[in-house]
């Protein structure tokens, strides 16, 4: 079975996620922390910030954060949460279709964690690098493909804590590799600082998950990578 992956298909997911598990507090995703390391915080974009444990992570730790997502749902939720965090007020929860949506300006931070929308993921993570200011970094977590061909049951998230492990996984085509990632980034335009694909268990979830985690810094207009 197959998704659009649109506004409708999200808006039930979170209301399926809502339902069965009431307002969880999943901690932020752990690559975060290791994907900003030595960073000076400025602006940041989460791009498909679901429930907002990463946007209020970075605002908590000094970043102004515009937390986009399609599912006026999760919003609701996440703006809730970030009420008992000092934070709250550096994060704009932005309701936004990144597939169409234009940002106002660059931001020294573009980061996102698991998001597939209804484009080809690929194109997607194209898409937002565009929005990365010149000396700023690039962090994506995504799905990692399976090279046995173990994805594609096609309706979770591979993240979501409290499933079964086989019910579980990405479908395929939201999945890619650390070098296709890398593939989307002009080598003229980006240097790439590190590209991992990490496995690690999470709790509550029987499988563990397969993640690609890529972060580059755009270069400067002269050619230099900013430090
Ligand atoms: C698998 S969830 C990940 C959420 C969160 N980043 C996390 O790691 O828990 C993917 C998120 O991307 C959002 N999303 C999907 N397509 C989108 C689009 N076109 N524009 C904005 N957000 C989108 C979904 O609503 C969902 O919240």
């Amino acid at each position: 079975m197959t998704h659009g992956f649109d506004a409708d298909y999200w808006e039930d997911h979170w209301r399926e996620v809502g339902a069965r598990d009431g307002h969880r507090q999943a901690p932020a995703n752990p690559y975060l922390a290791t994907g900003t390391e030595g960073l000076v915080p400025g602006t940041a974009l989460d791009a498909g910030c679901g429930e907002g444990a990463e946007a209020i992570w970075l605002a908590e730790h000094g970043w102004r954060v515009t937390a986009a997502d399609i599912s006026a749902e999760v919003l609701a939720r996440a703006t809730e949460r970030a009420a008992a965090s000092p934070a709250a007020d550096r994060i704009d929860w932005r309701p936004a279709d990144l597939g169409t949506w234009e940002p106002v300006g660059a931001f020294d931070l573009v980061t996102t964690h698991y998001a597939h929308p209804a484009m080809p993921q690929l194109a997607f993570y194209e898409r937002i690098a565009a929005w990365v200011a010149p000396g700023g970094t690039l962090l994506v977590v995504g799905h990692l493909q399976d090279p046995g061909g173990d994805h594609g049951h096609g309706h979770g998230h591979g993240h979501d804590a409290g499933h079964g492990a086989e019910d579980d996984q990405p479908p395929a085509h939201a999945t890619v590799t650390a070098a296709s990632v890398v593939g989307c980034l002009d080598p003229d335009a980006w240097e790439v600082v590190s590209a991992e694909e990490r496995s690690r268990t999470m709790e509550g979830r029987e499988a563990p998950l397969h993640d690609v985690v890529v972060r580059a810094r755009r270069r400067t207009s002269h050619g230099a990578a900013a430090s």
